[in-house]
């Protein structure tokens, strides 16, 4: 059978590169043959807007390294029939060991955990990989969420900013959506309170930046850490001036051991899918199942 034409957007790990290679014709996106290519392997930033999915008639998938898959646009996918997955599981434990490192940073004149309580506003699955870990060290969790888990002990609050009231420390483990862009405002800052610290380790649109800047200035908030920024690869140069905040460029998953996994999950999906008609990790939102 002939060699399947995809796109490789970015660049996965030189393992799951070659194995992507052994199995399929790939192409950067720029001298791609648009009319013949039928999956996009998306790494890194790449927007992949209504028109890029009309540029590509025949596209059936895009396969996402990261569990994060926001810069697609999921309903003009879902409109043509396209399937979306990502890598999720593969890369939980080592984000939650990042979000930990974080955690642990010596932030000025503040204990690091003890006598702290953490609120973390999402508890999927790496959420809970971080409250376990937490647990082990006896650390008091709460969370807030769309909708309570339930099968958990750990206190719900419905609403962030009493949550925000009620925490020493904000972790924001959330997607970037619509709904969710600046949910962390000034007012959940000023909830949060002057030995309040905040993680973000999930995505930097939910973050208000401009707001997140004021209130480490003022001392509305004691200080931050983060791995994500609003502007990727762009970083507001009055954060990196401040002594309150430790940055991390945006490796929460990256070891060798886990974006090796991340890629072959990705070379997976499209293995999956072209040689037996099922995605391993389609998202929620993309035509998968198909409906009969
Ligand atoms: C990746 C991430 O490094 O999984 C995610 O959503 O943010 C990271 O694990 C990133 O997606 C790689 O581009």
């Amino acid at each position: 059978m002939p060699k399947v034409d995809i796109v490789l957007a970015g660049h996965l790990p030189a393992k799951p590169e070659k194995n992507l290679e052994a199995l399929f014709n790939v192409h950067p996106l720029k001298t791609a043959p648009a009319d013949s290519i039928r999956g996009v392997a998306r790494v890194g930033h790449l927007d992949v807007t209504r028109a890029v999915l009309e540029s590509l008639p025949k596209l059936e998938i895009i396969a996402n390294f990261g569990v994060g898959y926001d810069g697609i646009d999921l309903k003009a996918a879902a409109e043509r029939g396209v399937i979306v997955t990502n890598t999720p599981d593969v890369l939980t434990e080592e984000v939650a060991d990042t979000t930990l490192g974080l955690l642990l940073m010596p932030y000025p004149l503040t204990g690091t955990l003890r006598d702290r309580t953490v609120g973390i506003a999402g508890l999927g699955r790496i959420g809970r990989a971080i409250a376990r870990r937490l647990d082990a060290m006896q650390v008091p969790v709460v969370y807030h969420s769309r909708h309570p888990v339930p099968d958990v002990a750990y206190r719900y609050y419905a609403d962030l900013r009493q949550m925000a009231a009620a925490v020493d420390t904000l972790v924001v483990v959330l997607p970037g959506t619509d709904a969710t862009r600046n949910l962390i405002n000034a007012d959940i800052l000023k909830a949060l309170g002057a030995d309040g610290i905040l993680i973000n380790i999930g995505r930097g649109v939910v973050v208000d930046e401009p707001a997140l800047i004021a209130a480490l200035k003022a001392g509305t908030i004691r200080a931050a850490g983060l791995d994500v920024f609003a502007n990727e690869p762009q970083v507001p140069a009055e954060l990196m001036t401040m002594d309150n905040v430790v940055l991390l460029p945006h490796v929460g998953s990256a070891s060798v051991y886990t974006r090796d996994a991340m890629g072959q999950l990705v070379v997976d999906n499209l293995r999956n899918w072209f040689e037996k008609g099922a995605p391993l990790t389609a998202v929620p939102e993309t035509p998968w199942p198909r409906k009969p």
